[in-house]
């Protein structure tokens, strides 16, 4: 791990990276980053230092990653819900991100990271939509570790767009009745290049997922802390990732040490699964059906899920 060779971790660092087992980090990290006011107020300071603290922050987020050898990390920068703020404080967060693109992601390129943005760019400024642009062209091809900034982004608003897309898709025929799937689905989401995120994290004591990537983090860990986004360092991160590494993520299944018994499910007559049945079926059977991948070692993933699901409901 390449953390272990920066000179400036302290010793709660190392013993928290040494508890850490490189086989089963997250793939994908998604952060909810929240407190930057709070954690300004707090100092007496304007908000906006509170939003400059946030951006070293992501700054060790994206290390970590890199070091760890985590392959995605996606930030909440600005939900469309944000655009409600008073227009002093957006347009201090625009220049922010402006120079967050031109002193970090110039470092970003040199050491090989893939920078994308998602949401309504269109809303951004426009110098900020050329400067999106260019990073998002120049780093492709770096694979290392995918940073992710969700800009002017809203859940809901993505997946609406997502079915649009599709509508448009149906009436040039590309897309016809029943072709669709939730990977087909998927496909038409901004996150399509990257895999789902393990583990969703947000700061600042908050409880909510806030609009964020709604498809995408079905069957995340989520992870909450007091701590305020402007002191979510390298510390808090290795904290974050520990806890993500005590959770069993059964992902609709059941824990691998169970021992269960596979029956076969009886046929219906009308070839349908009668829905009043459905749920004291799926008492005696969800079990069951799992042990199949979990005797091939596979994890019980989306496509696990839907080969299963097809297989026994039709
Ligand atoms: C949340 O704090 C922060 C934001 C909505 C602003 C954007 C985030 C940053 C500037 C940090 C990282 C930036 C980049 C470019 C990676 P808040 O203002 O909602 O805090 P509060 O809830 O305490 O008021």
């Amino acid at each position: 791990m390449g953390l272990r060779e920066l000179t400036s971790l302290t010793s709660l660092e190392t013993s928290l990276l040494s508890q850490l087992k490189p086989e089963s980090l997250p793939q994908h990290v998604a952060i909810i980053m929240d407190g930057n006011g709070r954690w300004a107020h707090a100092r007496g300071c304007s908000r906006i230092l509170g939003h400059r603290e946030g951006v070293e922050s992501a700054r060790h987020a994206v290390t970590v990653c890199q070091e760890l050898g985590i392959s995605a990390l996606t930030l909440y920068a600005f939900s469309l819900e944000n655009w409600k703020r008073p227009k002093s404080e957006i347009s201090l967060l625009m220049e922010l991100f402006g120079e967050f693109f031109q002193y970090h992601c110039s470092q970003f390129l040199q050491e090989g990271i893939r920078f994308r943005a998602i949401g309504r760019l269109e809303l951004l400024p426009s110098p900020l939509q050329i400067m999106i642009r260019e990073l998002e062209a120049a780093s492709q091809g770096t694979e290392r570790l995918t940073v992710t900034l969700a800009l002017s982004y809203g859940g809901r608003d993505e997946i609406v767009t997502a079915v649009n897309k599709i509508v448009q898709d149906a009436a040039q025929g590309m897309v016809r009745d029943g072709m669709l799937n939730e990977d087909r689905f998927a496909q038409y989401l901004s996150t399509s290049d990257l895999p789902d995120p393990d583990l969703v994290i947000r700061t600042s004591g908050e409880s909510r997922v806030s609009n964020f990537l709604l498809w995408q983090i079905a069957y995340s860990e989520l992870y909450f802390t007091n701590i305020l986004w402007p002191d979510f360092r390298r510390q808090e991160m290795l904290l974050a990732l520990l806890d993500y590494q005590t959770r069993d993520r059964r992902l609709g299944g059941i824990p691998s040490r169970e021992e269960v018994e596979l029956i076969e499910p009886e046929p219906s007559t009308s070839g349908a699964f009668p829905v009043e049945d459905m749920h004291v079926r799926n008492r005696q059977v969800s079990t069951r059906l799992q042990e199949p991948l979990l005797q091939s070692g596979e994890a019980v993933g989306a496509q696990g899920y839907s080969s299963l699901s097809s297989s026994w409901l039709d």
